[in-house]
Parts: structure tokens; sequence; C-alpha cells
């Protein structure tokens, strides 16, 4: 399996001309995902640190995309010859979770998608907490598609959180109860 270290990534993402304020947001989810390998580790299951490291690091490189960032993220990686990490990429997204194939499986697909939602910007937040601020952010607008409305959607559109203009209020519950269910299986009783 052929991984790019961290300094690789830093350097793709400079690459990518990525902004700091969406390097300081994978930096962070970096960090936490380490954390919640920490606690895999402790229970005696193994995780592949230096994947969960890539993953994490390059998880929103094509973020500015007007595109689908997290089809074209996990696209550009496996043109890179790194086509595990590009799946850990392909399934950190809310969108598209009634189509298995972007569904997180595996303990590293699993660890970014969770340290995903964990980290708003590059501060921690509860699961609670993160998925408020997709609510607010996606619902507020449909109240009244005017013109500032209708740029908040498009902005909505292009974020990780969604990319869909029909979006719902269930879809947003049936998130949260897919994230709080991996939340359980990765931290048990353990808090981060
Ligand atoms: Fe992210």
């Amino acid at each position: 399996m052929k991984i790019p270290t961290k300094e690789e990534c830093l350097r793709i993402l400079k690459e990518n001309n990525v902004p700091g304020n969406i390097i300081a947001h994978l930096n962070a989810v970096h960090d936490f995902s380490m954390k919640v390998a920490d606690i895999l580790e402790k229970r005696g299951i193994i995780v592949n640190r230096d994947l969960v490291s890539a993953g994490a690091l390059l998880h929103d490189v094509k973020k500015l995309s007007p595109n689908d960032h997290v089809l074209e993220g996990y696209e550009y990686v496996k043109s890179l010859g790194y086509p595990e990490v590009a799946m850990v990429i392909k399934k950190h997204g809310l969108a598209h979770l009634d189509d298995e194939g972007f569904v997180p499986g595996t303990w590293e697909e699993k660890i970014v998608f969770y340290a995903d939602k964990r980290v708003k910007g590059d501060k921690i937040v509860s699961v609670d907490e993160r998925f408020e601020y997709i609510k607010q952010r996606y619902f507020q607008p449909t109240k009244d598609l005017n013109l500032s409305g209708l740029k908040s959607l498009q902005t909505a559109t292009n974020s990780s959180d969604s990319c869909s203009l029909q979006y719902k209020k269930e879809d947003v519950e049936n998130e949260i109860d897919f994230t709080k269910k991996i939340e359980k299986e990765l931290l048990g009783d353990e808090k981060l």
C-alpha cells in the first residue's frame, strides 16, 4: 500500500493552493483522528495510522471545487497513485450515505469521517453542536428563497455537509443518527 507521508500531503495541499483556513481544518481533523486511533488501539484494534493521517490531511484537498469535492478529491488522490487514501476521502462526506460505495466501512474510513464531524473549522465541537451549525446553515434560506437565500443554498451545495438542494430535515436527523452510531463504535464509553 502506497501512502504519502505527512510532508508529502502538505506539499500536495500547497500544489493545489488549498487556503490556510482549510489547512488548519485538515490539521485539526488529523490530530483528532490520531486521538481516536489511540482509543481503538487501547482496545487492541489495529489501525493503519499512516492511512488515517494521509486521509485526514487530504480529505478536503478539492474542497473549493465547484463540483462534488468528495468525488473530485477521491479521483485526484487515486490519480496520484494512492487508491487506499482515495477511498478514505470518498467516504468522508454526508451527501451520499444512501449509496453503499460511500459509506465508511473500515476503521480508518470511520475515523476520518467521524473526526471531520467533530471539527468545525479548526475547533473541536460535539456531534450535536456540529449538526446544529449545519442545520442553521441549510434551513434558513428555504424560508425565503430570495437572492441571498439562493446564494446561501449554493454555498451549502458546495460544502462537504450537503450536495443537494433537496436537503431535508429528516436527512439531517439520519446523518446525526449515523454519526452517533459511528461515534459509539469508535469511542465506546470514552469521551473525546
Ligand atoms: Fe472536512
